[in-house]
């Protein structure tokens, strides 16, 4: 690896101490993409990955090690529904709002929970047990409209099903 390459991985304050798992990670990836701005969607991936989700330390400390403005980083991350600058909650849940799900009544699943359980789409609850987070499609649309809860597909959702079912995973 060049000089200039391993220096510039110490160019800006990293997250967490160099030999935190999580910044090693973090750092393989820049290294491995070779600090090439293409490769940011991926680094942030990485950076996800490990963090769990991405803080402001982290989007600042990636966009300095591939030279690209903040903005340009911070846009990215806001512009993908799969990068979550907020933590995640104990539970996760990803509606499907596809065009299937939608027709199929995605979004009256949407409210009811977040009347259950005050989480919006793209939010966790209050008091942080529950994250719902928003997908395009999982390529099931013959099984519309579609919940993942904590990675197990439910099917032919119901507003009165979801709920039931995030209240089975919150063990209420
Ligand atoms: S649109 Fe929801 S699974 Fe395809």
């Amino acid at each position: 690896m060049p000089a200039s390459t391993q220096a510039r991985v110490r160019d800006f304050a990293p997250p967490a101490s160099a030999d935190d798992r999580r910044q090693r990670i973090l750092d393989a990836a820049l290294k491995r993409n070779a600090f090439r701005q293409d490769a940011l969607i991926e680094v942030l991936h990485a950076a996800q990955n490990a963090f769990g989700y991405l803080t402001p330390e982290l989007l600042w400390y990636v966009a300095a090690n591939l030279r690209l403005p903040p903005s340009r980083v911070y846009g990215v991350a806001t512009f993908y529904n799969f990068f979550s600058l907020k933590p995640p909650g104990e539970h996760t849940v990803i509606l499907c709002e596809g065009t299937v799900c939608y027709m199929r009544g995605a979004t009256r699943i949407g409210d009811a929970l977040e009347a259950a359980f005050g989480a919006a789409p793209g939010e966790s609850s209050p008091d942080g047990r529950i994250s719902v987070a928003i997908a395009r499609c999982f390529g099931s649309c013959a099984l519309a409209p579609v919940l993942v809860i904590d990675g197990q597909v439910v099917g032919n959702t119901t507003p009165e099903l979801a709920v039931g079912r995030v209240q089975a995973a919150l063990g209420a």
